[in-house]
């Protein structure tokens, strides 16, 4: 029987965080005055519109771009859809390709699969053990008719780190628009654009401790793209809909946070403190699933071997965090992620990802290696 305690412990941030206090103070001042519509020019709508555009300010300080080269959207999915159709519908040429990876988030790999019913022909590179694309494999799979490359920064699951900077060079020596997907990178990495060279840039609010339904996508000066929502001329006219004060103000407020990356010395340490217990309580019975190093300071994906994940779980109903696989009715499925790395379904069935944040203490650590160790003994 375990006797673990029984408090409850959120060690799921790459699912989505909790909104900071500091943004939270911010969206009570936002509420109470800047109720307008940002559009109107009367005195209702110019404080509105202030609070907009100095939020656009605060994100293009974190990425350190021009704020006219921010768009609000409604999260990570919006923007990514934002960079593949419209690029695609701006460029409208015959087999438009675009190379992207096996392990991008489904809000990459289904407007893909989208796109390839109109036409666009889709090359998913391979990565490694470790999760890592080859920019050699990027080189050899350029051809003249690619519009476009996305790579992810951190994987979501694993948290692995792509050579962005290398593939995006690639693509700035071949003429190509290159994109990454980092909405698991900003505020835990450096995310600045001009240091990674890419040409757009996806965030969403929800995992760096603003609301959900609110991000933002990096277009870089010059580079036209094809709106994803069209209407009124919002954003410049590249993306239709009233903007919301409120919620942009809270990205804001969230990206001025996060440009202060110290906080994350101590969660990796937290990090580290874990999968070091885990390993003392489960020897060569666990293994980690991702890069050792060129990962996200944050997560641990670990696979208990022999063991499901989601049963493993279940008896810990009071620790939040995620698996790598899901059940179905006579089989578990691992994650396209975890295939695409190599790791065999036995080890996938058993895959745990553990994602610390902001708000994470060494007492909840502590918490989730007893619950754990408990629950384990014997196991090894
Ligand atoms: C890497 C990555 N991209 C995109 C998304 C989608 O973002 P949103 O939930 O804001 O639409 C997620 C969310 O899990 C993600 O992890």
């Amino acid at each position: 029987m375990s006797t673990a305690r029984q408090q409850q412990t959120y060690l799921d941030y790459n699912a989505t965080t909790p909104v900071d206090p500091g943004v939270e103070s911010v969206m009570r001042q936002v509420m109470g005055n800047a109720f307008g519509n940002p559009s109107s020019s009367h005195w209702a709508g110019t404080p509105a519109r202030a609070v907009v555009e100095s939020a656009r300010q605060q994100v293009a300080d974190l990425l350190g771009c021009k704020p006219g080269e921010i768009v609000f959207t409604s999260g990570g999915s919006e923007s990514n859809n934002h960079v593949l159709k419209g690029v695609f519908f701006t460029r409208q040429v015959p087999n438009a390709h675009i190379i992207t990876t096996q392990v991008e988030h489904p809000a990459i790999i289904e407007p893909c699969r989208f796109l390839e019913t109109l036409g666009a022909k889709i090359t998913c590179l391979p990565v490694d053990a470790t999760g890592r694309v080859d920019p050699d494999d990027l080189i050899q799979s350029i051809t003249p008719d690619t519009i476009l490359i996305s790579i992810m920064h951190a994987n979501n699951e694993v948290g692995t780190l792509q050579p962005i900077e290398e593939c995006a060079q690639m693509a700035r020596e071949h003429g190509i628009p290159f994109h990454t997907d980092a909405a698991q990178s900003v505020g835990k990495v450096p995310t600045r654009v001009d240091e990674l060279g890419v040409d757009f840039l996806t965030i969403a609010g929800h995992k760096l401790y603003a609301p959900k339904g609110i991000g933002a996508l990096y277009i870089r000066e010059g580079i036209e793209l094809e709106s994803l929502i069209h209407g009124a001329g919002h954003e410049l006219g590249r993306r239709a809909g009233t903007e919301s004060a409120l919620l942009t103000a809270a990205l804001g407020e969230a990206c001025e946070l996060a440009r202060d990356l110290s906080g994350m010395v101590r969660i990796r340490t937290l990090r580290d403190r874990l999968w070091t217990a885990l390993k003392e309580c489960c020897g060569d019975r666990i293994v980690l699933n991702g890069h050792p190093e060129e990962r996200l300071p944050n997560t641990l994906n670990v696979s208990f071997l022999d063991l499901q994940g989601n049963e493993l779980l279940a008896k810990l109903p009071n620790l939040a965090v995620s698996t790598g696989s899901a059940c179905h009715e006579d089989r578990v499925e691992i994650s396209p992620v975890l295939q695409a790395m190599g790791v065999s379904p036995e080890v996938g069935a058993g895959a745990v990802r553990f994602s610390l944040g902001r708000t994470t203490t060494a007492e909840e650590i502590d918490i989730a290696i007893e619950s754990l160790t408990v629950l384990l003994a014997g196991y090894r």
